[in-house]
């Protein structure tokens, strides 16, 4: 295959990007695509080399880079949150990175997490008999998928459950204007929200309450800024919002596809871990994610100058058959699967025991609830090749 014929934004590609990886790892597993001005890696080896090596593979861009051609420069598949001088753990390196994820991570912790647990169970039980009751209009992405992370991260934050509707509402914005492109000055009718935060920040400074807004706003103790308070609260949305949302309707998708696999889950439910580190990397949320080069390089035979843009596509390398046997197959007992769904290296997910928790009370709430579920029709995907989920999933429920 030659790069010219792999084009990130083809609706064909964006629709089921899987073959055209397989054909890019194969014959150009680090492919220049000119006409983006990128550098997409595909095989598993080199896409841990980069992750790994921070001295040569920068996270600088974080997510602020976008996938346009010259021609026609794009929107929507990129999130800017660059805003110079401001910054937002997953843009910066190391010694830096470190100071401000060291800050964030007593959030984190187990002990942190399973005082979220019953709430959790409590939230997925709700949704789901939500989603039974509504019976042939039932749609797993709008009645359980998109308001699950929110509201656990509502409680995460410490906002009230009298606000989680507003919170909903702002959060939806908030994404929706970052889908549009975000230079960081103004978010819009976003504002609210940001209005909120900060009244809040400034309350937990003085009064800790031991939620994760008090987590962050202790973080000015090692010399984040006010703005950088906030967008780290912003960020944390972005990143722990869609993403779960997208595995929960993933996981959906490919139980649907395979009943055999959603058969076994039903009969063996101690597979319910191993289900769900299956849809992270059969069809990982987090498609392809920014690194720059920091200096010339070599990477899979290739010469990359300084300052490239690389594109790590996660996707392509959870599907590299040197790595795992049978990858096109949706096993809900492979292992090992040391996927890399949540990345690798010192940028490592911060929130994957979270997203993992929550996707594992969904489902088991799911499978409790019904004896089968499908797809009804093929649902409405992102289009993006940063994110990959759904927007819409009708699911009959038996
Ligand atoms: C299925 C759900 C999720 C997926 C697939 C996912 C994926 C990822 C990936 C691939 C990275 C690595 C970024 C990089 O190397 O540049 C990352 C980082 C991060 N994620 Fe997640 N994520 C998920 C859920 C969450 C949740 C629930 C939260 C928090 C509420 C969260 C917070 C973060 C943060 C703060 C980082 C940056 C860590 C750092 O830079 O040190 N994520 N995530």
């Amino acid at each position: 295959m030659s790069a010219a014929l792999f084009d990130p934004l083809d609706p064909a590609t964006l629709a089921d990007p899987y073959s055209a990886y397989a054909a890019l790892r194969a014959s150009l597993p680090v492919a220049h695509l000119q006409d983006h001005d990128l550098w997409m890696v595909t095989r598993y080896e080199d896409a841990v080399h980069v992750l790994r090596n921070t001295e040569t593979f920068s996270s600088a861009l974080g997510m602020s880079a976008t996938i346009g051609s010259h021609s026609a420069p794009a929107t929507g598949v990129g999130y800017r949150m660059g805003v110079s001088g401001v910054r937002v753990i997953i843009a910066t390196d190391p010694p830096e990175h470190q100071v401000i994820r060291r800050a964030i991570r007593p959030a984190f912790t187990r002990q942190s997490l399973v005082a979220l647990e019953s709430m959790m169970h409590e939230l997925a039980d709700e949704l789901v008999r939500g989603l039974v009751e509504r019976g042939a209009e039932a749609d797993f992405y709008r009645d359980v998928a998109e308001p699950m992370p929110v509201v656990v991260l509502a409680s995460m934050f410490g906002v009230p459950a009298s606000m989680h509707e507003e919170f909903r509402r702002w959060v939806s914005v908030v994404t929706a204007e970052l889908d549009q492109g975000f230079d960081g000055h103004g978010v819009g009718r976003g504002l609210d929200m940001l209005r909120y935060f900060r009244r809040e920040l400034a309350k937990r400074r003085t009064a800790p309450s031991g939620d994760l807004l008090s987590v962050i706003a202790a973080a000015s103790d090692v010399g984040l800024s006010d703005h950088e308070l906030l967008a780290q609260c912003v960020f944390l949305l972005v990143a722990g919002v869609e993403t779960t949302t997208n595995l929960l309707t993933n996981l959906i998708a490919a139980l649907s596809e395979h009943p055999e696999a959603q058969d076994s889950l039903r009969r063996h439910p101690h597979l319910l871990s191993s289900a769900v580190e299956e849809a992270l990397r059969y069809d990982s949320p987090v498609q392809a994610l920014w690194r720059s080069t920091t200096r010339p390089t070599e990477l899979g035979g290739e010469s990359l100058p300084a300052n490239a843009r690389v594109l790590v596509a996660f996707g392509a390398a959870n599907r590299d058959p040197a790595r795992f046997p049978d990858p096109d197959r949706f096993l809900v007992n492979r292992s090992p699967n040391d996927h890399i769904a949540f990345g690798s290296g010192p940028h490592l997910c911060i929130g994957s025991r979270l997203a993992r928790m929550e996707v594992k009370v969904v489902l088991k709430a799911l499978l409790d609830r019904t004896s089968w579920i499908s797809l009804r029709g093929a649902g409405t995907r992102t289009r993006s090749p940063i994110v990959r989920g759904f927007v819409s999933e009708p699911v009959v429920l038996g």
